[in-house]
């Protein structure tokens, strides 16, 4: 297949002029928007926090900053919902004419005001409104869960096609997985959302994985975050990053198996 692995479509600090980028996958064109109004957020609600030099200091502005994130995180929200329709008309188009569906669930969740704070604080970015919004593209994040690989791919043309989402990065770990062994396709888009009588291009961080890459990552988020993680492995002396790397590998092959055996008997 020929997928690329990452596309680069803007740059993360100031995205106000958009390049035109060719998605390399020969059949594609990412055409991104040659002006688009950045987040000004920080002009709707003025907060302006400095940067925390202890965790003390942050739990001092997280209610300050709550407060003045909630009217933004409803457009986060809204953005969400917008992604969210998009894929649920893919979905049934799909469904209607084909009778099978592309997508097996979708999860969506907004970051809280509380994680968007911990976040700029671990980037060591300032601690305000226009950071959040300039910084941070994962606010509203939808996850695409898909039976086969090849539906994952189906649904990043299917957004691709769409002319007024702007594509601002899609980073490809099924073509080429983390080092761990996480595999999924991630993309950040841009939905318009109109807020305040104002036409916002808002990012929406979508993961797009199959059922087994979920299984993989849902359970190594489970282990990984044991407190006994580290302290086990040495003790018994054990390679739990080995381990679960050689888990992601046999998962994927037992995959790709389920997915021959399909197109086998797919008319
Ligand atoms: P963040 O700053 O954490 O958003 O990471 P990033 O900007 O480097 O993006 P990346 O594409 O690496 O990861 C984004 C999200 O993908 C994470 O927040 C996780 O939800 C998921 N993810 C990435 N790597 C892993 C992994 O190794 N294991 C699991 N379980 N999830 C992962
Ligand atoms: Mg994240």
């Amino acid at each position: 297949m020929g997928r690329k692995k990452t596309v680069k479509a803007a740059t993360a600090q100031r995205e106000r002029v958009y390049r035109k980028e060719v998605y390399a996958s020969e059949r594609y064109e990412v055409e991104t928007a040659e002006e688009c109004s950045g987040l000004c957020m920080y002009e709707i609600v003025p907060f302006r926090g400095r940067k925390a030099d202890s965790m003390e200091h942050i739990a001092d502005i997280t209610e300050e900053f709550s407060q003045s994130m909630d009217p933004i995180l409803r457009m986060y929200s809204a953005a969400m919902s917008a992604a969210t329709a998009r894929l649920e008309i893919i979905e049934d188009e799909f469904r209607y004419r084909k009778r099978r569906c592309p997508i097996h669930h979708i999860d969506t969740r907004l970051k809280s005001a509380a994680s968007i704070l911990g976040k700029l604080n671990k980037k060591d970015l300032d601690l305000t409104l226009s950071a959040a919004c300039n910084n941070i593209y994962d606010i509203a994040g939808i996850r695409v869960v898909c039976s086969y690989i090849k539906d994952v791919y189906l649904i990043r043309d299917r957004l691709l096609a769409q002319d007024d989402i702007y594509i601002m990065d899609i980073k490809d770990y099924i073509e080429s997985p983390k080092k761990n062994g996480y595999r999924s396709l991630h993309m950040i888009i841009r939905v318009p959302v109109y807020f305040m009588d104002k036409k916002q291009m808002v990012p929406v961080e979508l993961q797009i994985r199959t059922l087994a890459m979920d299984l993989w990552a849902s359970l190594e988020h489970d282990i990984k975050y044991k407190s006994l993680y580290q302290i086990r492995a040495e003790a018994l002396d054990m390679d739990f990053d080995r381990e679960l790397k050689e888990c992601s590998r046999l998962i994927y092959e037992a995959e790709e198996k389920m997915e021959r055996m399909n197109r086998m008997l797919e008319l």
